[in-house]
Order: structure tokens, then sequence, then C-alpha cells
């Protein structure tokens, strides 16, 4: 079968597109016939060994994606061939053929498009358990989203504003934020890139942005020089979602978090479902409820085929795409 392929440790130039063995669906596992991948920056994490998960190579990379069922293992009895469906793991759906344990695959309703299907797990799965589960998100509070543009970021002003919070999106250029408002922030606010970060002027404009109660709850995809000047504009009782660190690793000052009483909370998506897999169906389901009432739509950007999706990923790492960017697979 074709597939992108990493057969050594670097960037995407590292990638190659080539022929992988077909795999075969073993005991509780299902094989999808890949139709459309989603790009995430994990993906970057794992071609370069430097994600929580190591895979051996050669592999194709590509944590989520959506096609149809055209293979069951013995044993599976959620699904059927010809089943739609999407799923969601650590590598292997840039590629024709993808096999996974069932309980890694979800049924997705007639009317969701493949490609749609395939932007939800990292993003909009990952933004809505923290927003709901993790953050306790209520009507009429205030959400202030770091890196608001990207996959996350962008899921996450949406969700938020399904949920009734007033949004504030952070972004780091006048392009982004005209993004972010297109898909429903409140407000907006242009942070500085680069190193020479001034940790108490960042703080200041976070703290000019969300207003003076502070932010009930914060989506943190960035780290790096940003998640301190954000957890000091937080509110009494707010809670700091710890998400990702795609500006760098951090820490943070603890007593700003007595100072304010709140909360730092950390979320990972995909290793709760995979632990808590019953559980995590209806949060799913909700998902796809608040996509049918057309409260939550993937901004896909780009669309490539899967033979270009070196050059894709490498647009990714250089941050030079805002919203989702998609694989088609034939
Ligand atoms: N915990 C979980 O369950 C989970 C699930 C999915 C993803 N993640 C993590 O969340 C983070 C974001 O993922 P994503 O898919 O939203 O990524 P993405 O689409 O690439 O978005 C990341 C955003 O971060 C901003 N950014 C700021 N500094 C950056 C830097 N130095 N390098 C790259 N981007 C920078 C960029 O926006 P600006 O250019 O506007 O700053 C970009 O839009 C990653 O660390 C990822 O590993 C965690």
């Amino acid at each position: 079968m074709k597939a992108l392929i990493s057969d050594q440790i670097g960037p995407p130039s590292t990638l190659r597109y080539g022929d992988l063995p077909e795999p075969l669906a073993g005991p509780g596992q299902v094989r999808m016939a890949v139709k459309a991948a989603g790009l995430n920056y994990p993906d970057l994490l794992m071609i370069e060994d430097k994600y929580q998960v190591r895979a051996t190579r050669p592999f194709a990379p590509g944590f989520e994606g959506a096609g149809v069922v055209d293979q069951v293992g013995e044993g599976v009895t959620r699904f059927k061939i010809g089943d739609r469906v999407l799923t969601h793991g650590y590598w292997g759906t840039m590629a024709q053929k993808h096999v996974a344990h069932e309980g890694d695959m979800v049924a997705i309703p007639d009317d969701l498009p493949f490609e749609d299907a395939a932007a939800m797990p990292l993003t909009y799965f990952t933004a809505h358990y923290a927003l709901t589960r993790r953050g306790g998100l209520q009507r009429g509070e205030t959400l202030l989203v770091l890196g608001a543009a990207g996959g996350v970021g962008l899921a996450s002003v949406q969700i938020g504003k399904a949920l009734g919070a007033r949004v504030v999106a952070a972004v780091s250029s006048q392009e982004k934020a005209a993004h972010a408002r297109a898909n429903g922030a409140d407000e907006t606010l242009i942070y500085p890139t680069g190193d020479a970060l001034d940790s108490r002027s960042l703080a200041a404009v976070f703290k000019a942005a969300v207003g003076e109660r502070g932010a009930d709850v914060i989506v943190d995809v960035l780290g790096g020089a940003y998640s301190e000047p954000a957890l000091r504009c937080i509110a009494w009782y707010g809670r700091h979602l710890v998400i990702g660190f795609a500006a760098g690793l951090t820490t943070l000052p603890l007593n700003l978090v007595l100072l304010k009483s709140c909360q730092v909370i950390g979320v990972v998506w995909g290793q709760w479902a995979r632990r808590f897999t019953d559980e995590s169906w209806p949060d799913k389901e909700a998902v796809f409820a608040l996509y049918r009432q057309g409260l939550i739509k993937p901004e896909i950007t780009e669309r490539h085929p899967l033979a270009d999706g070196a050059m894709a990923l490498t647009r990714l790492s250089e941050r030079k795409t805002a919203g989702k960017v998609i694989l088609l697979v034939e």
C-alpha cells in the first residue's frame, strides 16, 4: 500500500512517499481503508522521536483519520465491513490502510464527511474533554485560548462559544486574529513571538483583554514563555488547562496558584479515551451533536494528496498554516 514513511528520525523533509506492507486486522482489531488523515502538531514530535510514545521504523505518521472498515479481526463486536469510522491513535493514518483496536475506532454519522471526521479526534475531542470534564466551563464565564488559530485552539474557540462562554483568543498575528473571530471569538489579542518575551508586559496584554475579573478558564497549548503571564490573568477559582507545549516546556510559580485559589489541570485526551473508553463514548456523541447543530465545524484550510504529506507537514512546522490541514487518501 502507499504511505508516507518515516524511516529516519528528523523533520518532515525526511519523510518519503512509498510502499509499506498492507496491515492485517488481528484479534479485536479493525482495518480501515483511509479516506482522509488529519495533520497535527504531535505528528512533528512523533517523527522526531520527541513524543511520549515511540513508533518502530519504518512507520507511517498520523494520529487521526477517517474511512471505511474493510476488514474485521476475530472477536470484534462493534464494527462490520462497510461501516464509516474515524480513528485515533499515535501513528499510521497517513497510509491507504490502517489497523487499530476497535476501542480506538468510532462510528461516524452518515452526514459527517470523511475530511471533517478526520479533523476531529485530536482537536475537537481534546478541546471538548478539556473544557467540560477538566475545566468545568460554565455559561457566561470568560475563556482565554492561547494559540487560538491552531488545531486545538480553534476547536476550543468554537466549543467555548457553543457552551456559552465569552471567548478571548490569543494569537500571533492580525491574520490569525481575524481567523479566530470568524470562528466565534468575542475578542482577540496579539501576543509577541520570539525569544525576548517580557513576562510582565505579556501579562498586562492578557489582563487587558480578559478584563478585571480575569479568565475563568485558560486553554494553554503553548507553554514556554506564555504560561506564566497567562496564569497571572486568571480569575479567582480559575482553571488553567495544561494541554500542550507548542512553544516549549515550562514551569509555573505555585504562589500564583495560591493567590487566586486556582487550579492548574493536566489534560491528556488520548490516554483518557483509551483508559476510560466506555466513559468517552457519550463525549464523542456530544461533539457529533454540536457538529449537527452547526455549532462547530472544522476549519479545513488546506487539502493535499497523501503524496504531498511531507510538504504539508513542513508548512505546519513553519507555522504557515491556520486552521486544519487534511491529507486526502485514495
Ligand atoms: N493534551 C492533549 O490531549 C493534546 C491533544 C492534542 C494536541 N496537544 C498538544 O497541543 C499543542 C498544540 O497542538 P495543535 O494541534 O493545536 O498545534 P497547531 O495546530 O500547530 O497549533 C499550535 C499553535 O501554537 C502557536 N505557537 C506559539 N508558539 C509556537 C511555536 N514556538 N511553535 C509552534 N507553534 C507555536 C501557533 O499559533 P501562533 O503562530 O498564533 O502563535 C499555532 O497555531 C501541541 O503541543 C500538541 O502536542 C495535546
